[in-house]
């Protein structure tokens, strides 16, 4: 039977256009679901916008606008930048679409009837910028007297109003059983540790509605109020999949196999989240996998600074497949790291054009001219020849070893460790000489090495889908023979070879 796998990304608040961390969220959660694709699961992806709320409201009004005009064009920012990322989502959900005001209305009402919601008036601090409410020792005091929450650094303001509440502290217990039954829950384990001391420390009641504003989704029964954003929010996970109706298409794919979130919203999505559903009698997630921020050239992305990066211009100036690579491979998932123009042109470089590029024109383009263009036939094998298949045949597992961590980094460099094996298998067999003495042996010695880039080819599908594509269309390999399972077949001797192109450049740094 296929597995089923739910992977979902953040919904992105629409109070400003997209940047390099929203793309490389969606980025990791794209490899992920073309990864399972390709595996043969029955994958559902899932990405969106979070547009209601006091942040996205005054955003609104800032660029004087309605918020739904607004939010509008702001979506349309972030589809835009999921098309051009070639992020392969499944659905692309908007909060201030019907079928979500209809799920977390039902969600509302199931809690409610529950007897998990009650009515009261909340007095405490409010931070727009995170759309957090924070306990005053959760904040530090500015020298000028202005407080700022101390994770975060956003400010934060005195708020007193009527609000519902949600019974979060009957939830601790409940929460700490699961997360010892459940020890994958939460990675990397850092933020488990971090979450545990957070439960452990006890857990108050959370107001769920507001009343100073009314850009939001009505309470049921109670239209004074509006849900408090991150409620809205997570339901969306559940609107996707059909809820409430039971019958919908997508109802199975409910709970989701995995939501990847940045590290300051993983509170939201391991501790929030599961009480919600526990209290809503549904199934918890499989787990939540918080990755680091990126600075740009050693600073913070802000809007204080105005050096917020789209993503876009990038992919324009190095190319789509470079851009997703560089992310993914040059820090380890799950910690920060700093975007550079340098260390993108010298990983890339290294990695790609002389590395993995090299590798496969080196091949193909020998064959072009000296093995009539045609995949060669294998021959005797040798021991060094069997030696780097050995290779090849163990990367599925190590690759799937390092993916089932979502070490994308480690992945990678098990590919890259077999690049370089193959590329002093080439230097050591020198099938240029080979061809004055022994064209038996060259052709052998070809036919493994177009035999590894197929491997490789095929592995490296969910990171580069379009670069793979084409080194595969170069290596004749038909379409339908480029999933994992294909994986045990081969090259097929004298396949009629494409002319070989370079498939990626080397990069000048003007700086
Ligand atoms: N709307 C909420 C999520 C609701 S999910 C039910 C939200 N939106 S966000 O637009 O602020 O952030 C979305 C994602 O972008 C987060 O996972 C966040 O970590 C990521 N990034 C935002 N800036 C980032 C960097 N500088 N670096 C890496 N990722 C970062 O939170």
């Amino acid at each position: 039977m296929t597995k089923k796998y739910y992977i979902t990304t953040p919904i992105y608040y629409v109070n400003g256009a997209p940047h390099l961390g929203h793309a490389y969220t969606s980025v990791a959660a794209d490899v992920l679901a073309r990864w399972h694709r390709l595996s043969g699961d029955e994958v559902f992806f899932l990405t969106g916008t979070d547009e209601h709320g006091q942040k996205v409201e005054a955003a609104a009004r800032t660029a004087g606008l309605a918020p739904q005009a607004f939010t509008d064009r702001v979506a349309a920012d972030f589809k835009d930048m999921t098309r051009r990322m070639n992020i392969s989502n499944d659905d692309f959900i908007r909060t201030t679409e019907p079928r979500h005001k209809a799920a977390a209305q039902a969600l509302w009402r199931r809690l409610a009837a529950a007897g998990m919601i009650y009515l009261g008036a909340y007095e405490g601090f409010y931070s727009v910028r995170d759309e957090a409410f924070y306990d005053e020792d959760e904040l530090t005091t500015r020298p000028d007297g202005t407080r700022i929450a101390t994770a975060t650094g956003a400010p934060v303001e005195w708020v007193v109003e009527p609000s519902y509440f949600f019974k979060l502290s009957a939830f601790q217990d409940r929460l700490l059983a699961f997360y010892e039954e459940n020890p994958g829950f939460i990675a990397p384990v850092a933020k488990r540790n971090e979450i545990l001391s957070f439960v452990r420390g006890g857990l108050k009641d959370l107001s769920i509605s507001r009343t100073s504003f009314t850009w939001g989704i009505e309470v049921p029964d109670d239209p004074a109020h509006v849900m408090y954003v991150w409620l809205d929010a997570l339901v969306n996970y559940l609107t996707a999949t059909g809820y409430p109706d039971a019958q919908a298409p997508r109802a199975a794919f409910w709970p989701a196999s995995l939501h990847l979130v940045g590290k300051e919203i993983i509170r939201f999505h391991a501790v929030y989240w599961p009480a919600f559903l526990m209290a809503a009698g549904l199934p918890l997630p499989g787990g939540v996998f918080s990755h680091g921020w990126w600075t740009v050239e050693g600073e913070k992305m802000s809007k204080s600074t105005g050096n917020f990066i789209d993503i876009r211009p990038l992919v324009d100036e190095f190319g789509l497949d470079v851009m997703r690579f560089f992310l993914l491979r040059e820090v380890p998932f799950g910690n920060d790291g700093d975007f550079s123009r340098k260390n993108l042109i010298a990983r890339t470089n290294a990695e790609l054009a002389n590395g993995l590029g090299n590798l496969g024109q080196r091949t193909l383009s020998f064959i072009a001219k000296n093995a009539g263009g045609v995949v060669p036939a294998r021959g005797d094998l040798h021991d060094v020849d069997r030696a780097l298949l050995n290779m090849a045949g163990l990367l599925p597992a190590r690759m799937t070893a390092a993916m089932d961590r979502l070490a994308f980094h480690e992945a990678l460099e098990e590919v890259w460790k077999l690049i370089r094996a193959a590329d002093g298998y080439i230097d050591q067999q020198a099938p240029w000489s080979l061809r004055k003495t022994d064209t038996g042996r060259m052709a052998s010695v070809l036919h493994t090495l177009v035999s590894v880039l197929r491997v490789i080819a095929i592995l490296l599908q969910p990171f580069m889908p379009d670069a793979m594509a084409a080194l595969l269309d170069q290596l004749g390999v038909a379409a339908d023979a480029r999933f994992f399972a294909s994986l045990g077949a081969n090259v097929v001797e004298g396949t009629i070879l494409p002319a070989p192109v370079g498939i990626f450049p080397r990069f000048v740094d003007a700086a």
